[in-house]
């Protein structure tokens, strides 16, 4: 951090050619509290207007924003989940009790058919979750024989029965979610082992199988598990990593209000948020040493804001809302990833509607974008563009006893096109900051996302507070383009060579 408060933006010329892998940019869709069911899925014979099921609005949304992938059907879900429950006609579908949100009794309306069938619609590459808490190894491999397979067998003989006579394109497959945890509390050495034995057999072309990996900073489970691949490294692609963002670093007791916060809480939220990177490189220091070529990646599958459910939810459902603050914790949280996209081949925020930090809220008939939802669309210039090395000195954003960095920022070229994001988590203060350009580049535009306040949020059937907007910068003079990023905002800002 620049002691004396110059902000200055410098962009490397750097010729390593580091993709920054568009499924950075990717969702988590869990059953959970109204995710699936409500938020995505209605049914065909509902009143809101849907694609054999599916939300029209919510369906148009997604592909407006680009999602890449979308991992499903959990979460601590998955580890519940059979997946034969879920196809063949929804009338004969046996029922499932969901122990981990809310303990609500689902129809399994919802399967595999559907998840992938969505996922074509949308043009989304499926990730899907296998279940090892309470599946076998059998169970795993039928479901991958069954999406997956061309060959004539049982599994996609029972596929063409229930009408679908193509298999589907999956190649992301998750063995197994939070295995230390709610997928079944198991010590590190026996998962590592069951991994070996899942992985063992669930094959396929060009397969991304991953490891379940950490929770936040716990570096002993990701040390034990590589280790107990002794060697076998070619049975993994991945790792996966998960970290959320509570203002107050208690899971037990309260996590603070979605809505309702002051700065002491905004500035918690934004200093455990920027944790992750100290953790991303504690986790890759241990990747380093069991994987020296880096062949397996690191995914995080799961990050965003906790906060408290909103008043008169349901327990259990992780209902809240989507602020100003939870723009910068987007923006943050993706110009990390954007700077280790050499190691980070994934992340998925948690939940693509309704749940957690999510893009999308419903309710009924009624659809808001969010904040986060309005930040991974300007960010979406980024998706498999090349990493534009940067160097960054700023001045820091200090509370009390306590300081972070103010801004943050990652940039990215793709087809001649050279893209900036910088947030500024300062809450009451505008950032003056020098972009150290090339003497031949020019500016093509800028945008960003903010609200007046940083309680700001979209509600239902109510204009957008929280949107984007142009944003005018001055001129490059002499290779220079001195800005000023308003007090809690996300910014982007392109250029192009002359
Ligand atoms: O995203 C909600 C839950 O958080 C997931 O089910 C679980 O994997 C994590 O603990």
């Amino acid at each position: 951090m620049n002691v004396f408060g110059q902000n200055v933006l410098k962009l490397k010329s750097d010729t390593t050619k580091i993709k920054i892998s568009k499924e950075i940019y990717g969702h988590f869709s869990e059953h959970l509290g109204t995710c699936i069911y409500e938020g995505i899925y209605v049914g065909e014979d509902s009143e809101i207007p849907n694609i054999k099921g599916y939300r029209k609005d919510v369906v148009e949304a997604i592909k407006e924003l680009k999602v890449p992938v979308l991992r499903w059907p959990g979460g601590c879900f998955a580890d519940t989940y059979h997946w034969k429950d879920g196809i063949g006609p929804k009338e004969n579908r046996p029922s499932i009790v969901n122990v981990f949100w809310g303990g609500v009794t689902e129809d399994n309306s919802f399967g595999t058919h559907e998840f992938l069938d969505f996922c074509e619609l949308v043009g989304i590459e499926p990730y899907l979750s296998i279940n090892v808490g309470t599946g076998t190894v059998k169970e795993a491999v039928e479901w991958v024989e069954y999406v997956t397979s061309s060959n004539k067998s049982p599994m996609t003989d029972l596929r063409k029965k229930n009408g679908r006579d193509k298999p589907w394109n999956v190649k992301f497959w998750g063995i197994g979610n939070e295995n230390w945890g709610c997928g079944g509390e198991m010590a590190p050495d026996y998962y590592a082992n069951l991994y070996r034995n899942y992985s063992a057999y669930i094959k396929g072309e060009d397969f991304q199988k991953v490891i379940c990996g950490p929770s936040g900073d716990d570096t002993q489970w990701t040390e034990t598990i590589l280790k107990g691949l002794d060697g076998k490294n070619h049975l993994a692609q991945g790792m996966s990593m998960h970290y959320y963002t509570l203002p107050t670093n208690d899971w037990e007791g309260s996590k603070g209000s979605s809505i309702d916060f002051g700065e002491e809480m905004w500035f918690s939220t934004i200093f455990n948020t920027m944790k992750i990177e100290d953790i991303i490189k504690e986790h890759l220091t241990v990747m380093d040493k069991y994987d020296p070529r880096g062949d397996i990646k690191l995914i995080v599958d799961e990050w965003g804001t906790w906060y408290d459910k909103l008043p008169g939810t349901k327990e259990g459902f992780l209902q809240q809302q989507n602020t100003v603050r939870d723009a910068l914790v987007a923006g943050i949280n993706l110009n990390i990833f954007n700077n280790y996209a050499d190691r980070i081949s994934m992340a998925n925020i948690a939940q693509i509607v309704n749940v957690l930090q999510s893009v999308i809220l419903t309710k009924e008939s009624e659809m808001v974008k969010t904040p986060t939802y309005h930040v991974f669309k300007m960010y979406n210039v980024h998706q498999d563009a090349n990493l534009v090395p940067i160097s960054l000195e700023t001045e820091g954003y200090i509370y009390k006893d306590k300081s972070i960095p103010a801004l943050t920022a990652s940039a990215s070229e793709k087809e001649g096109i050279t893209s900036i994001t910088i947030t500024n988590a300062n809450p009451n203060k505008a950032l003056e900051i020098d972009c150290v350009f090339g003497a031949n580049s020019k500016l093509l535009g800028s945008k960003i996302v903010t609200g007046e306040e940083i309680t700001d949020y979209n509600d239902f059937g109510k204009n957008e507070k929280v949107t984007t907007s142009e944003f005018s910068v001055g001129n490059i003079k002499k290779g220079i383009l001195k800005l000023e990023i308003p007090a809690h905002s996300v910014v982007l800002i392109q250029l192009q060579e002359k």
